[in-house]
C-alpha cells in the first residue's frame, strides 16, 4: 500500500472508487428505487472489472444465474446489478430459508389454494406469478426445501407450475437469480439439493471473489464508506496510520458487509477526527480466513438440523474458549438474518423452543455476543 493511497480523499463524493459500468449500475438504482437504495459497487481490482463484465453480459439474457460468494461478499448487489442492466420488470427476491416448512415455501414460490394445507384459508399468488416478466432472486438457495426445488426445478424447464391443491397450469415468464454462500457440491453430494435442479440454475455461474482477493480495494472501500459518514453525520473522520496497517494485514472474514461494519463503529468510537485501532479492534474477528468461515458453516448446519443443541454445539465451546466471541457473532448474525431478522426468528431457525428465549438472550447479552447490527430483540 503507497503513503498516497491511505485515506485518499475521494475526488467526487460518495461515487468514486466506481467504474463506469458501476456508475451507470447506480443511477440505474437511484431511478428505480431512489437515493436511499443506490447500488453501488466500488472497487477497481481486476477481479471486480471481471465480475461486473460478467454481470453486464449475463443481464441481456434469460437464462438463470448462479452467484456464489462467501458471506458480505456482494451477492445481493450484484443480483440486483443484474437486473437493473437488464430489461425485465419487477425484482422480487425471496430469502428461501426463512420458511422451515417445505409447503409454505411452495405457497410463498407458487401460490396455493384455500384448504391446501392447515392455516390456507384463502387462495393466494405466488411470487412466480408476481414476478412475470421480471426477475426472482433467491437468496440462500441451498437452504431451499426438498419439495419446493422439485416444483422449481419443473417451473425453470418447461414455464409451468401449479398452486399448492389446485390441479390448474400457470404459465411464468421468470428469470431467476439464486444466490448462496453454501458448497452447492458438497450439498448435492449430500442429497440435500437436488443436482439436475443445481444444472438448471447454474446456466450463468459468477463467483465472487472474497474482499482479500481484490488487491487495495478495500482501501476505496473503506474511504467510500468514511465519506457515506461525513454527508451523513456531518463529521469527517480518518483513520489513523497504524489503523491502516492494522487493517492492511487482516483477512477480512466477513468480506464487505465487515468492512462496512468495521468502519462504522470506528468513526462513532473515535473521541476526535482520527479513527485508532482501539476504536474498532475488538469488532475485528480474532480468528480469521477460511478455515473459520468452514467451521461456521458446519456450526451453523448443525444448528439447523438439530444435530445437537446450541448449549453443546455453542455454549459449552465458547465458556471453554474452544470458540471464541468473534465466531459465535457471525453465528448469532447468521442465525438472525436467516431468521428473517429477530432473534425469534433465530430460536425458530435454531429449533429451539420459546422457554430458553430468556436463556439466550441473557447469555448473548452478558458475554457481549450480540452482533453490531442486530435490531431489538
Ligand atoms: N463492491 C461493493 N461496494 C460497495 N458496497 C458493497 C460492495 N459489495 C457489497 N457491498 C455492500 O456490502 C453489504 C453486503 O453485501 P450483500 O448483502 O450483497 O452481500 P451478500 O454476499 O449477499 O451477503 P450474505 O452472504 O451475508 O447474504 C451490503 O451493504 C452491500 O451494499
Ligand atoms: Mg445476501
Amino acid at each position: 500500500m503507497t503513503e498516497s493511497r491511505r485515506n485518499s480523499k475521494p475526488e467526487t463524493g460518495p461515487c468514486s472508487g466506481l467504474s463506469p459500468v458501476a456508475r451507470r449500475i447506480r443511477e440505474l438504482s437511484v431511478r428505480a428505487w431512489g437515493p436511499g437504495r443506490a447500488v453501488e459497487i466500488v472497487g477497481e481490482s481486476e477481479p471486480v472489472h471481471l465480475l461486473l463484465r460478467q454481470i453486464e453480459k449475463v443481464a441481456a439474457f434469460d437464462e438463470p444465474v448462479l452467484i456464489l460468494g462467501e458471506s458480505g461478499s456482494g451477492k445481493e448487489a450484484l443480483s440486483q446489478a443484474v437486473f437493473l442492466l437488464g430489461d425485465r420488470k419487477p425484482f422480487v427476491s425471496v430469502n428461501c430459508p426463512q420458511y422451515q416448512d417445505g409447503n409454505l415455501t411452495v405457497s410463498e414460490l407458487f401460490g396455493h389454494r384455500r384448504g391446501s394445507f392447515t392455516g390456507a384459508v384463502r387462495d393466494r399468488k405466488g411470487l412466480f406469478e408476481t414476478a412475470n416478466d421480471g426477475l426472482i432472486f433467491l437468496d440462500e438457495i441451498g437452504d431451499l426445501p426438498m419439495s419446493a426445488q422439485l416444483m422449481l426445478l419443473r417451473a425453470l424447464s418447461s414455464g409451468e407450475f401449479k398452486a399448492l391443491g389446485s390441479e390448474e397450469i400457470q404459465r411464468s415468464n421468470v428469470r431467476v437469480i439464486a444466490a448462496t454462500n453454501r458448497s452447492m457440491n458438497q450439498l448435492a453430494e449430500d442429497k440435500e439439493f437436488r443436482r439436475d435442479l443445481l444444472f438448471r440454475l447454474r446456466y450463468f455461474l459468477i463467483k465472487v471473489p472474497p474482499l482479500r482477493e481484490r488487491g487495495d480495494d478495500w482501501i476505496l472501500l473503506l474511504n467510500h464508506v468514511l465519506e457515506g459518514l461525513h454527508q451523513r453525520y456531518g463529521v469527517r473522520k480518518r483513520m489513523s496510520n497504524a489503523a491502516m496497517d492494522l487493517l492492511a494485514g487482516y483477512s477480512w472474514p466477513g468480506n464487505v458487509r465487515e468492512l462496512i461494519g468495521i468502519t462504522t463503529s470506528g468513526y462513532a468510537m473515535a473521541e476526535g477526527d482520527t479513527i485508532e485501532p482501539l476504536n474498532f479492534v475488538d469488532a475485528l474477528e480474532e480468528e480469521s480466513g477460511v478455515s473459520s468461515e468452514n467451521r461456521l458453516d458446519v456450526l451453523s448446519r448443525r444448528l439447523v438440523q438439530q444435530k445437537d443443541s446450541f448449549w453443546d454445539l455453542v455454549h459449552r465451546p465458547f465458556i471453554d474458549r474452544e470458540l471464541n466471541r468473534g465466531e459465535v457473532r457471525q453465528l448469532v448474525a447468521r442465525g438472525l438474518r436467516e431468521g428473517g431478522g429477530s432473534y425469534r426468528g433465530l430460536l425458530k431457525r435454531w429449533r429451539m423452543s420459546e422457554e430458553h428465549y430468556q436463556k439466550l438472550m441473557d447469555f448473548l447479552r452478558h458475554h457481549s455476543l450480540k452482533p453490531r447490527s442486530s435490531r431489538g430483540e
